[in-house]
């Protein structure tokens, strides 16, 4: 898979807010550093657990994990 260049263009301005904050506060992650693993090819929430460790606490963040993926890796809308 490609790895998607510029994934903050594909988040809504609420989602791109904080990004050096911890997203995974269990763990300690930064959302930067979830949106990066996403962007270089995680596409389900265990990929990202995998090589972040975000949402491997008690699970609370996988939904805000959920969304971002949904939104970077979101198909293109093509023109017709
Ligand atoms: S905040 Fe990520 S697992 Fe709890």
């Amino acid at each position: 898979m490609e790895p998607v260049k510029n994934p903050l263009d594909k988040l809504p301005p609420i989602l791109k807010k904080n990004l050096n904050r911890n997203l995974c506060v269990c763990n300690e992650v930064q959302k930067m550093d979830i949106i990066n693993a996403i962007a270089n090819g995680a596409t389900t929430i265990a990929d990202v657990k995998k090589q972040t460790y975000a949402t491997d606490g008690n699970g609370c963040c996988t939904r805000q994990v959920k969304r971002l993926i949904e939104c970077i890796h979101a198909p293109e809308r093509k023109k017709k």
